[in-house]
């Protein structure tokens, strides 16, 4: 009977948030008093960073696709806003779940919160202590305004709490990601599509390394890009490097005059962005992980591959704690040192963090259950 439901508005935006929303949705089903609707705010809109990740992901098709793609920070956000407002006003939700750090996160939290439709917040507590980055402002304005904050890490309920969140909106249930990848990698393993997709760019498994570069601190910044094409220049000579690239890298990189640079360096394979099983494939048989992104530090760890964090600070310190995780920033030394260590067949292994097991969706929504229904 839909009239007595839980009307559930789920948020997704970009890339990162896809395979954080699809166990959710999966989970939903099962669960017949809740009535989930999905709003895609179109932050990424090509093929290849948003449709392949809902075909392969199976995720539904949007009930709203509010259409806001590129902008500059203020004007997406505030765009997001308005068209969500409409959706709010309309559906009625009894609850908003966004996932992230991404700008649609905290924009449609901050509509649902202003028009008192309760928050829940996946993958809060994470901090960079970067107020630099976009991320981690969306990520703490995004927790003071939640109501239901589920953390993926002990460290994530400590930041809430020494920020002055009450504990009692505080839920430790593990990493989502880790549920689409567990789920995901029978597929990644079959061997049919292991050799294809390593195939196509003439690569055998452990002989390359994978790299993802991204973040604005990287990538608009003309000498420190510059500084990380020269380092990957001395890698590429020992070892293959694979290189998935970003809109954002490939037009500074365009910007910058970088593109003859690259063209010399003949084992440094730019292709265009992957898709989600393609990618975990790609970074399972990686010898290692070159990498600006967040939730590949995750997925490394709980693969056990490797990983170098092109960064000088990480919100995701489980990972280099218990993980396979170090952070090099962007110092060339560091980067070859680290490198080397890896190619001798010193790489650091790790384990898994706690909670990290597949079962993260399902711990949500027996919370939201007991809380909604009370
Ligand atoms: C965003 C997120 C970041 C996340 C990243 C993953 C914020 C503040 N940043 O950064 O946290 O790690 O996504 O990819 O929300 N573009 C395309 N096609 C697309 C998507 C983007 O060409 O499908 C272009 C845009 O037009 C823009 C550039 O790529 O010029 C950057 O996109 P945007 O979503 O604004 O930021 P990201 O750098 O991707």
């Amino acid at each position: 009977m839909v009239k007595n439901k839980i009307k559930v508005v789920c948020v997704a935006a970009a890339r990162p948030n896809f395979m954080k929303i699809a166990p959710l949705l999966d989970e939903f089903k099962k669960h017949k008093e809740f009535k989930p609707i999905l709003v895609h705010t179109g932050q990424h809109y090509d093929y290849n960073m948003s449709g392949s990740f809902f075909k392969e992901l199976n995720i539904q098709k949007p009930n709203y696709n509010l259409g806001i793609n590129a902008g500059l920070h203020g004007e997406q956000t505030g765009r997001t806003m308005i068209e969500f407002e409409k959706v709010c006003l309309k559906e009625k939700p009894q609850l908003v779940i966004v996932v992230g750090d991404v700008n649609a996160t905290i924009a449609c939290a901050l509509v649902a919160s202003k028009l008192h439709i309760p928050v829940a917040h996946i993958e809060s507590g994470l901090r960079s202590r970067d107020m630099k980055m976009p991320e981690e402002i969306n990520r703490i304005l995004t927790d003071h305004i939640s109501d239901y904050l589920f953390v993926t890490c002990e460290d994530g309920k400590k930041n809430l709490i020494n920020e002055g969140i009450n504990k009692k909106k505080i839920f430790f249930v593990g990493d989502i990601m880790v549920d689409t990848l567990k789920k995901q990698l029978p597929k990644i393993k079959n061997k049919k599509y292991k050799s294809k997709v390593l195939k196509q760019f003439d690569l055998a498994s452990k002989q390359y390394a994978l790299l993802t570069l991204h973040r604005p601190s990287n990538v608009d910044n003309k000498k420190r890009l510059k500084t990380l094409l020269e380092t990957f220049n001395i890698i590429q000579k020992k070892i293959k490097i694979i290189y998935p690239i970003h809109p954002r890298t490939k037009k500074r990189i365009k910007e910058f005059g970088f593109e003859k640079y690259l063209k010399q360096m003949k084992n440094f394979i730019t292709i265009p962005p992957l898709g989600y099983l393609d990618m975990i494939c790609f970074l399972n048989n990686a010898k290692f992980l070159l990498t600006d992104s967040g939730g590949l530090q995750e997925e490394s760890t709980t693969l056990k591959i490797p990983c170098l964090t092109l960064r000088h600070n990480t919100e995701r310190p489980v990972t280099v704690d218990v993980g396979t995780n170090i952070i090099v920033g962007a110092n060339k030394n560091k980067i070859i040192k680290e490198t080397n260590k890896i190619l001798c067949g010193k790489g650091k292994i790790g384990k898994q963090p706690k909670y990290w097991n597949g079962s993260t969706a399902k711990k949500i929504i027996k919370i939201l259950n007991q809380k909604l229904t009370k």
